[in-house]
């Protein structure tokens, strides 16, 4: 007993006063994002009296030019709104797939899987982030789209200055871009890939948001935008066509409610995996997990297997609505998961199959807008890969996204993340692929508590799953509760991943002794890991935000200038 309490009073020292570093605090609003830059954009959106929804959309476009990895006007992603007067409702507005694809484009005549790299715009779905951002401004904002979009375009034409940080996203890209002059011009322009110090301008960019500022979103879909996408993937053997631009639609949506211990949980639908958070935090719920200290082998055992679980119907039964039933109830039945409870609770394990390594790596990109009346706007959005399908067509100046690799291209066989996923999510013309990205709010005494989402493929998933943890069950404050290290396990491959000092040795042992296998990951590997960002309203009723560690470059910015937070949490 004794040794628990010490226990339990070293790991709060650690987390309360080591190394700790306290949350931005606002009583009026606040941003978190990637990208610092970005964020600024949304407070200041918010100190023009702008709402959540003005701030968010303009977050959504400024991150196309400052983070452009990952903040996109060529892919897709979910939106989950709450709204002061109690509405809750979600924007999907992911990729569909091009009407002529066909699964059979994906494998050459021995069967076998084409490279990436070699698919090109056979990987790229229509992208919904315009068309999305657009009926979110609409049906939620007060300013115009000219107003929320010109931080975006002052940031493309005028340029902005690198850090070390947005350095070592670029250079990631830098054999892609070599390869292609289009792409060359803008991020090598001097012939080397732009370093620290350096100015990024982004004129065809500029060019592009210039003329959805001014024309709205069917200069994208029905004009030269959709026309210049078409023209290059023709070039290059894709199917895209100016019909499947002009049929793009999102699905606005009711979210999927569950619960975790008392606190309701709002989270997002089918083609998205809410409900394998649900899923996931509904198992664990039989499970005290605080009694057995932080990431204790208990605690760890209880997740390992839930998660399993959870990412095992997740790929068996999970797809595009549109296309196939997704049995939500039977998978969050009571009984059902009482049933899982008891497996659990009598030690048994999944059967451990080979062992494949996840490539964990930093594409997607979540943020989170709550303004001073309570609106909430949390958003994740993606071109799947970093700088997605490495493509730009022609002088559009943005990157299209390689979304269609999320789809089951054929059953048995693992995609990017190494999911391995079944009928539900095959490839079918109009689809909308299965996906990760899970913004989620949580509720106390009708409430926000909590508002999240992450970056990071399948990792989202537990990235979620364990924050909402640290802060239910172990009280940490929304900077803790991001920063917390984190494991993760997706069913296949059978094995729970570690970040580093997620786990100390001894837990590894118990959990190694009684079957489960235990993957390091490498230093190196560290920031490849999800990337979260969030905000939680403290008991004081103020609003607290936390950027990810694991992306040095984000920040949460408080919209009642920020002097009083502790804006910087890095040196630069
Ligand atoms: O929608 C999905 O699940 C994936 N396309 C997300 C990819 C991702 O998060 C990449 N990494 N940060």
């Amino acid at each position: 007993m004794q040794s628990i309490i010490v226990c339990f009073l070293l790991m709060f020292s650690v987390v309360s006063f080591g190394a700790y570093y306290p949350p931005v605090v606002s009583k009026t609003g606040i941003v978190v994002s990637d990208q610092y830059l970005a964020s600024k954009v949304g407070a200041r959106i918010l100190r023009q009296g702008g709402n959540a929804m003005d701030a968010a959309v303009a977050v959504g476009y400024a991150l196309a030019v400052v983070d452009p990895c990952c903040g996109n006007i060529g892919g897709g992603g979910f939106m989950l709104i709450h709204w002061h007067d109690g509405q809750n409702i979600v924007l999907n507005f992911r990729e569909t797939a091009p009407a002529k694809i066909n699964a059979k484009l994906f494998f050459n005549a021995k069967g076998e899987r084409i490279e990436h790299k070699k698919l090109g715009y056979l990987l790229v779905g229509v992208p919904g982030t315009v068309l999305g951002l657009s009926a979110a401004l609409k049906k939620f904002g007060t300013m115009t789209r000219q107003q929320v979009m010109k931080p975006a375009i002052k940031l493309a034409k005028k340029g902005f200055v690198l850090n070390r940080f947005d350095e070592a996203v670029i250079v990631r890209g830098k054999k892609a871009f070599v390869r292609q002059p289009n792409i060359r011009k803008i991020f090598m322009p001097k012939g080397v890939i732009l370093q620290a110090g350096q100015r990024l301008v982004q004129k065809n960019l500029a060019h592009t948001l210039s003329l959805i500022s001014k024309n709205g979103a069917d200069v994208f879909y029905k004009g030269s935008i959709a026309k210049a996408v078409v023209a290059a993937s023709a070039l290059h053997h894709g199917v895209l066509t100016m019909e499947d631009f002009k049929n793009y639609k999102v699905v606005w949506a009711d979210p999927i409610n569950c619960s975790y211990r008392g606190f309701p949980i709002i989270t997002v639908p089918p083609p998205s995996s809410g409900v394998t958070i649900c899923e996931t935090l509904k198992i664990i719920e039989a499970f005290p997990l605080m009694k057995n200290a932080f990431h204790a082998a208990n605690a760890v055992r209880y997740n390992a297997a839930a998660m399993s679980q959870a990412f095992y119907d997740r790929n068996k039964y999970l797809g595009d609505p549109a296309f196939i039933k997704n049995p939500i109830t039977q998978l969050l039945s009571e009984d059902r998961i009482k049933a899982i409870q008891t497996k659990i609770e009598n030690g048994q394990l999944f059967n451990p199959i080979e062992p494949l390594i996840p490539d964990q790596s930093l594409e997607t990109t979540h943020f989170v807008v709550m303004d001073k009346v309570g609106n909430v706007v949390s958003t994740t959005y993606t071109i799947n890969s970093l700088f997605g399908s490495k493509l730009m067509a022609a002088n559009t100046g943005f990157f299209l996204n390689n979304e269609l690799d999320d789809f089951t291209l054929k059953v048995g066989h693992a995609n990017q993340f190494k999911l391995v996923q079944g009928n539900a999510n095959l490839i079918r013309p109009n689809k909308r692929p299965l996906s990760s990205m899970s913004p989620t709010i949580v509720m106390h005494n009708n409430k926000v508590f909590m508002a999240t989402g992450a970056a990071g493929g399948p990792t989202i998933i537990t990235t979620i799953v364990q924050s909402i943890e640290n802060a239910i069950d172990y009280g940490m404050d929304i900077r803790a509760a991001v920063n917390a290290p984190r494991y993760h396990m997706q069913w296949r491959p059978n094995i729970i991943y570690m970040e580093p000092f997620s786990l100390s040795l001894d837990t590894i042992a118990i959990l190694e002794k009684i079957g489960y296998q235990l993957q390091n990951k490498l230093f190196g590997r560290f920031k490849y890991w999800g990337a979260e960002n969030a905000i939680m309203v403290n008991k004081a009723n103020e609003l607290t935000g936390s950027s990810d560690n694991r992306r040095p470059n984000g920040r949460a910015v408080a919209e009642d200038s920020s002097h009083k937070s502790p804006a910087k949490k890095t040196m630069f």
